[in-house]
């Protein structure tokens, strides 16, 4: 694979590359995407040949689901040393829904849930629209470096009825060591409460970097646990929702089951089956090469932006696609234009003060640190998944673009 060549998805029916959703969130229907979280790579060649294999059969009609989980049992083994038996393993239909469904089994209406932020925004937006309470717990962060303050995390975990977690984090890219992982199950463990990781970012941890899974951890802990991963990002196949879950305890598995027989939520569509398994089998080489291609890359953002505007802090994550950049040095400045100028700023609700600023002056589109949680004003979300060159022109305007400010 030549990571150096992106796809062109103008015009592909991609949100990421939607004029209109490009615009609400930075007021240039131009600027250049760099904000939902998908890439712009082209999929691995088998799972390529697989969807052209589906698409030209003409007829799409029910597919014959595979029949057991061994392509994602073995991924497991492969990729994290994590020993899974197939029958332990349940599809769910994207990630979110496994994770909506898990927090409507496992909390009540008016329960807390204590979410680590900045925060990927569905992690707010399920639970509120679920009558649920959140305990918004801000990671510690300082000159670059987010981290996990296990102390203040037990301290709001107090009141906590469920802990949703996030693995590796969604937006900040950081991959959380073992004794945090561990601290962390240790505290769902304490109060008798179900945590539930995310980690439909783990299989794109940079060469540095190495994710565990909280599911593993677990295993000598022994918390009520659910583990949920998937194959859309890692493959670049987001579009067809599919994700796994694995559970720790035995009785919360059983409900989860149920409730998704219950609700008919347990058959997968045409394409994800096939897709899913030529990943899982036959992708490890491209994985390892993709996950070192976004390693490089975000070393030489570090490198611009030291070069250009060291006050401009990239923070510390090491896995997936995207990551928070800490714009705190010029923020004032920024919101000073901004406001100077609403009709030139002018976008849709979806943006903030940064985003507007970057989509104008720089014609560059991504997520506004507020999409994450109020607190992160002065950072913006930004998806370094697509080619080097085009990663590295576009901080470049942004860079320039606060400079001439
Ligand atoms: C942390 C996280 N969870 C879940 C999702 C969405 O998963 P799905 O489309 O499978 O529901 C995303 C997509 O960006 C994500 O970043």
């Amino acid at each position: 694979m030549n990571f150096n060549i992106a796809a062109d998805r103008r015009n592909t029916n991609s949100i990421k590359w939607s004029r209109k959703a490009i615009e609400n969130i930075s007021a240039n229907a131009d600027a250049e995407p760099f904000w939902v979280a998908d890439m712009d790579f082209l999929p691995e060649p088998h799972i390529q040949e697989a969807g052209r294999v589906i698409a030209g059969l003409g007829v799409y009609g029910y597919p014959s689901y595979p029949t057991d989980n061994s392509a994602v049992s073995s991924w497991l083994r492969q990729k994290h040393g994590w020993i899974v038996s197939d029958e332990d393993i349940i599809f769910c239909q994207g990630l979110l829904h496994g994770l909506a469904l898990a927090i409507n089994l496992f909390t009540k209406e008016g329960d807390s849930i204590l979410v680590p932020s900045p925060m990927y925004r569905p992690f707010r937006t399920i639970p509120e629209l679920n009558n649920r309470k959140l305990i918004e717990h801000d990671l510690d962060y300082n000159d670059g470096v987010f981290s996990l303050d296990i102390e203040r995390f037990r301290a709001d975990a107090e009141h906590a009825d469920l802990i949703l977690f996030c693995s590796p984090q969604n937006p900040t890219g950081i991959v959380f060591t073992r004794e945090e992982l561990e601290s962390v199950l240790m505290i769902a463990k304490e109060r008798n409460i179900p945590i539930l990781s995310d980690e439909i970012h783990s299989d794109l941890s940079h060469p540095e970097a190495k994710h565990l899974p909280m599911g593993l951890v677990n295993e000598r802990i022994g918390a009520k646990c659910a583990t949920f991963f998937a194959p859309s990002k890692t493959f670049n196949i987001a579009g067809e929702h599919s994700a796994f879950a694995v559970f720790s305890d035995k009785d919360m598995e059983k409900e989860f089951r149920h409730k998704e027989e219950a609700l008919w939520l347990s058959e997968p569509g045409l394409m994800i089956g096939e897709l899913a398994s030529s990943a899982y089998l036959k992708g490890y080489e491209y994985n390892r090469e993709l996950c070192r291609y976004l390693g490089e890359t975000i070393k030489a953002m570090r490198e611009t932006a030291e070069k250009l505007c060291p006050e401009v802090k990239i923070v510390n994550g090491s896995a997936s696609f995207v990551v928070f950049i800490d714009f705190s040095a010029f923020y004032g400045k920024i919101e000073t234009e901004v406001l100077s100028h609403p009709e030139r700023y002018k976008g849709g609700k979806d943006g903030g003060v940064l985003s507007r600023f970057f989509g104008v002056a720089a014609g560059v589109a991504v997520n506004d640190g507020t999409w994450f949680g109020d607190t992160w004003k002065c950072f913006v979300r930004f998806n370094y998944g697509t080619s080097r060159d085009r990663v590295i022109k576009a901080l470049e305007r942004m860079l320039k673009a606060i400079r001439s400010l």
